[in-house]
């Protein structure tokens, strides 16, 4: 059964070809019970069938991260922008307003800091009654194939994926990169099939060539993260290719916070993802904000 070149040779993925859906938005999602469409779609709007999360729970791995020293200064005036905020509980109940009417990814994996040197041995960091109790409209748990500790992290995902469908919250698989994992194709096609298959409602990856081979082969919605802070041009550009290559939304962190304006930044990620603006037209939009006064 094992064979390490299947998705080397594959080559049918119906690319261009639209899945079909029988009456819900969001992809794969069409057998899921009444609670979970309900929370899909308070993440994924049902008019675009896209969503824009804003991703801070940098800190669960990587301290007081730049650009978020003060959550309470830096998350609140991007909020009506995003869809999703992606935080964890702590910064969640410390700093966010619960009147706030926005869905939330809830980072449940932790276990590990950027201080170690195999960061892959996470374990599940909230239970589902605190998910519950925090409202959740997803589940986010970090996933490392191919590092030491896959099994550990899938058997996270697994678990997570169990309970999130007694209680109608859907999980969110976040294929981890690190030291022993590649940024390949390959490597994404692999991380994120995987996790579909073992019942992942979401997936948030990476942006990578041939990114449609990656939309195509996975069932269920992809969203992309940023990763390390690029020029705006060069982010706005990203989000705009991985829409057009099939992912459902963007999960941007850094490429947000960290921009010279990060208020303009999210309303111009916004305009590629639900407006259907290109990168000249959002980068012009990211500019015009900046020099308001
Ligand atoms: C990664 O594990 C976290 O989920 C981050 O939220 C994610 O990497 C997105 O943030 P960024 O766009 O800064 O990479």
């Amino acid at each position: 059964m094992a064979d390490r070149d299947g998705n080397i040779i594959a080559k049918n993925y119906g690319i261009g070809i639209p899945v079909e859906k029988e009456n819900f938005h969001v992809k794969g999602m069409d057998h899921v019970d009444w609670g979970m469409k309900n929370r899909l779609s308070k993440i994924f709007n049902p008019n675009t069938g896209r969503t824009l999360m804003l991703a801070f729970d940098h800190g669960y791995i990587m301290g007081s991260t730049a650009g978020l020293e003060r959550l309470d200064l830096s998350i609140p005036p991007l909020i009506e922008d995003a869809d999703v905020l992606m935080g964890t509980r702590g910064a969640l109940r410390s700093t966010i307003m619960p009147k706030m009417n926005k869905a939330i990814a809830l980072r449940c994996s932790a276990g590990s800091s950027v201080l170690k040197e195999d960061m892959s041995h996470e374990i599940i960091g909230v239970n589902i009654e605190d998910a519950i109790r925090m409202n959740a409209s997803c589940m986010a748990i970090q996933v490392f194939v191919g590092a030491s500790g896959e099994c550990q992290t899938l058997n996270n995902l697994t678990k997570t994926i169990d309970e999130g469908n007694r209680y109608g919250i859907p999980v969110l698989g976040v294929t981890a990169v690190g030291k022993e994992m590649e940024r390949t194709t390959r490597y994404f096609l692999l991380a994120t099939r995987i996790i579909a298959e073992l019942g992942a409602h979401i997936i948030k990856t990476y942006y990578c060539e041939d990114f449609e081979k990656i939309t195509s082969a996975c069932p269920v919605p992809i969203v992309i993260a940023g990763g390390k802070k690029v020029v705006e041009a060069k982010a706005l550009e990203i989000a705009y290719r991985a829409i057009q290559e099939g992912a459902a939304g963007v999960d941007m962190g850094r490429n947000v916070f960290q921009a010279e304006n990060p208020k303009a930044m999210i309303k111009a990620l916004r305009s590629i993802v639900h407006n259907g603006f290109n990168p000249k037209e959002a980068l012009e939009l990211y500019h015009s904000i900046k020099n308001e006064k």
